[in-house]
This record gives C-alpha cells, sequence and structure tokens, in this order.
C-alpha cells in the first residue's frame, strides 16, 4: 500500500508553489522578536488575561515561559502575532477576582499544574485583539513529584467518590455555620487529594449561593436555584475529612468511626467582578457542555477561543510551521545578511518560576 504521506507531502509541496509571491514576501517579512523583549511580555500578558476571562473551570493561570513568537504583516493594516506560551496554574480559582498578578503559582510541591497555549494576536494602533487561543493543561507527572518529595500530595482524579464526598461534607458545615444563613450549592469540585497521615482527604471547590434559605433548603419539596441577579454571590472553599483513629470502646455502643472537617471559605466581594463570572459559569452549565476534569485529576484549561468573525479578515497568509521552521535559501540571497524566516536564538524565553 502506498504511504499516505507522498500524495500529503506532493500537495503541501504544491500548495506551497501554487501560493503566490506574496506568501514568500510575507515569510520574509515575517519578524522574529526575542521572546523575552518587552513588547512581546506585553501581547503575552495580554492573551494570559484573556485566557483567564475567558475560562470558567479551575484555576487562573500566568505564564512560565514565552517559548515562540513571531509576527506577520497583515492587509489592508496592522500585523499578525504568533505566540506560543507555556503557563503555571495559580493558587487563584477563575472566579477569584484577584488579578492573576497577585496570585501565587502552586508549588511544585503541591502537585503543580502547566497550560501551553497557542495564540493568534492581532496588533492594530489602538492594541491587541485575541483572534484565536487553544490551550491544554495538564499535571507534573507522578514520577516527578516523587523524586522532588516523596510525601508530597498527588492529586486524585476529579471523579474519585472521596472527593466529592469531603466536598459535601464540608459544603454541609458551610450552609450549617454561613452568618447569612442563604444555602449555597457547589458549582465545581476543582481539585483534591488523600493523605494517609493523617487518614484523610482535601477539596478545593467553588461555591455560589442559592434563593434558599438555610430553613427552604431542608424542605426537599423546595427548589434552590443559583442566583445571577445582583444578589448573587460566590466564593471558593478548602475544605478536608480526617478520619481520626477509632476510639476504643469501653462499654455501651461501638462509636461511629470519628471524622474531623475543617474548612476554610472565601466570599468574593461582588463589586469586583465575581457576579460575571456565574453569569458566564450558568450559561455554560445550561449548554450541557461536558466537564473538563472528566476521567481526570484536573480541569483542563481546553479553554479555545475562536474569533471566526475576526479569523475571516483578511490578513496575511498563515504560513506553515514546516516552512517557517526551514530556512528558505535562494541561490542570490546573500548569505552574509541575516534571512528573516531563520529564528534568531533568543526564543524560547527565560524560565520564570520552574520546568514542569
Ligand atoms: C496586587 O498587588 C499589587 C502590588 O503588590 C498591590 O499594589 C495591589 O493592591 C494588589 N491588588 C489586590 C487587589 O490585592
Ligand atoms: C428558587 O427559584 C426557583 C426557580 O426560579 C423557584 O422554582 C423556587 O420556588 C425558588 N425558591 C425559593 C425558595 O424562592
Ligand atoms: C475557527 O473557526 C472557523 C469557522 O468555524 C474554522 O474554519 C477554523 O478552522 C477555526 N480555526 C481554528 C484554529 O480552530
Amino acid at each position: 500500500m502506498r504511504s499516505p504521506v507522498a500524495p500529503a507531502l506532493l500537495g503541501l509541496i504544491l500548495g506551497f508553489c501554487i501560493a503566490n509571491a506574496a506568501v514568500l514576501l510575507d515569510l520574509l517579512q515575517t519578524e522574529f522578536p526575542a521572546c523575552d523583549d518587552p513588547e512581546t511580555e506585553r501581547m503575552a500578558d495580554f492573551a494570559v488575561n484573556h485566557i483567564n476571562a475567558k475560562n470558567n473551570h479551575g484555576y487562573k493561570f500566568d505564564i512560565n515561559s514565552i517559548k515562540m513568537v513571531k509576527v506577520l504583516p497583515r492587509r489592508p493594516f496592522g500585523k499578525v502575532a504568533f505566540l506560543e506560551l507555556n503557563l503555571l496554574e495559580t493558587k487563584c480559582h477563575v472566579s477569584n477576582p484577584l488579578p492573576v498578578e497577585n496570585c501565587t503559582i502552586r508549588p511544585p510541591t503541591e502537585h503543580a499544574v502547566e497550560g501551553d497555549c497557542d495564540v493568534k494576536l492581532l496588533i492594530v494602533d489602538e492594541g491587541y485583539k485575541v483572534l484565536s487561543s487553544h490551550c491544554h493543561s495538564s499535571e507534573d507527572s507522578v514520577e516527578d513529584v516523587r523524586r522532588l518529595c516523596p510525601d508530597c500530595p498527588i492529586l486524585s482524579r476529579l471523579d474519585d467518590s472521596k472527593l466529592k464526598e469531603t466536598a459535601n461534607s464540608g459544603l454541609a458545615k458551610f450552609n450549617a455555620e454561613n452568618v447569612d444563613g442563604i444555602h449555597y450549592q457547589l458549582l465545581e469540585l476543582s481539585r483534591g487529594f488523600s493523605t494517609h497521615l493523617p487518614l484523610g482527604t482535601h477539596v478545593e471547590f467553588a461555591i455560589a449561593a442559592t434563593n434558599c434559605s438555610r430553613q427552604q433548603a431542608q424542605d426537599p419539596a423546595e427548589h434552590c436555584h443559583v442566583v445571577t441577579d445582583e444578589h448573587a454571590r460566590n466564593g471558593f472553599c478548602k475544605a478536608s475529612v480526617i478520619h481520626l483513629p477509632p476510639v476504643p470502646v469501653v462499654d455501651g455502643e461501638p462509636k461511629p468511626p470519628a471524622e474531623e472537617v475543617t474548612l476554610d471559605c472565601t466570599l468574593y466581594d461582588h463589586q469586583a467582578g465575581g457576579s460575571h463570572f456565574l453569569e458566564h459559569y450558568m450559561h455554560h452549565l445550561g449548554k450541557n457542555i461536558p466537564s473538563p476534569g472528566t476521567g481526570r485529576r484536573v480541569l483542563d484549561l481546553i479553554h479555545s477561543h475562536n474569533d471566526t468573525h475576526a479569523s475571516h479578515e483578511s490578513h496575511s497568509a498563515e504560513v506553515p510551521a514546516v516552512v517557517a521552521a526551514k530556512p528558505v535559501v535562494k541561490r542570490a540571497v546573500d548569505l552574509t545578511v541575516p534571512i528573516s524566516g531563520i529564528p534568531p536564538p533568543v526564543c524560547p524565553g527565560r524560565i520564570r518560576h520552574f520546568k514542569i
């Protein structure tokens, strides 16, 4: 059987030959700024803020390293930048109104998570606009965490029933104790792990206020719904359930195994933009999109934004990576001058935190 590679390659070569002189001109006009250039960093910051703002699940991400950047001219005006970014998960949930610069990067000892994004950015006089962005995230490998610290927690799969039970215990405690007497609902289980010493499970989850009071929620017939209007309120909790060692029975009934629930919740200030998140979240929930955490230990940053309208505007042809990676050398070209098309060794940029 003939390899399907040959026709594909032929197609590519043909495609490239057919591509008009403008494409070659664009290629020769392609700029490769340094990855750590302040202008590149501004573009990367803009892209990350966009990605965090559009993401409805998990945590905010911050830049770890800018891996690649190239800038192409765009017709009739402006430029288009292509960026490859390596990100790291912070400890701020996406619903947290804190700007990402103020969020702590999750250290490798807490099972760090990285994200990789490809971003296409429009550059015009007025500033930037994200044309498309595609990301994926994944946790550090178990071997790497073990090598670093044998006792460090390893994230459990998000469908682990122990995580769900722990989040429910935490939420029940919050609903029993919160001062405003409102019934809150679990929005999202964001991460969690179990420990052996002490025997327990630790989770982080997002919550939102419903239209039920504590008393109303006791009535099984009552339908409690998350509020997104001006009474909207949401927050983020960390809960642990520790199983205490069994108490020896001296006489009387044996006691059920004792457990201790600890809880730390923060409700966000709505003036700072929390309801915005809730509206987006509930909107997406209505669409029945499967959770990005299905079968995984982390909520995948599958954020995928494709501004079709803007993408359809005429702009410089996207030169296939395979062409950009290979220098286009013509005999007539004076080899003593740098040929645009060959990235100078100024990328990838520095690693700001650590490598996963
Ligand atoms: C974020 O950090 C900056 C600089 O450390 C600080 O000035 C600012 O008040 C912080 N913002 C918030 C919302 O905490
Ligand atoms: C909460 O809202 C739902 C849907 O609008 C409604 O059916 C329910 O009666 C409300 N519950 C309370 C206690 O107001
Ligand atoms: C963006 O959407 C358009 C139209 O749906 C599609 O043709 C294009 O392939 C998409 N781009 C990416 C990068 O997914």
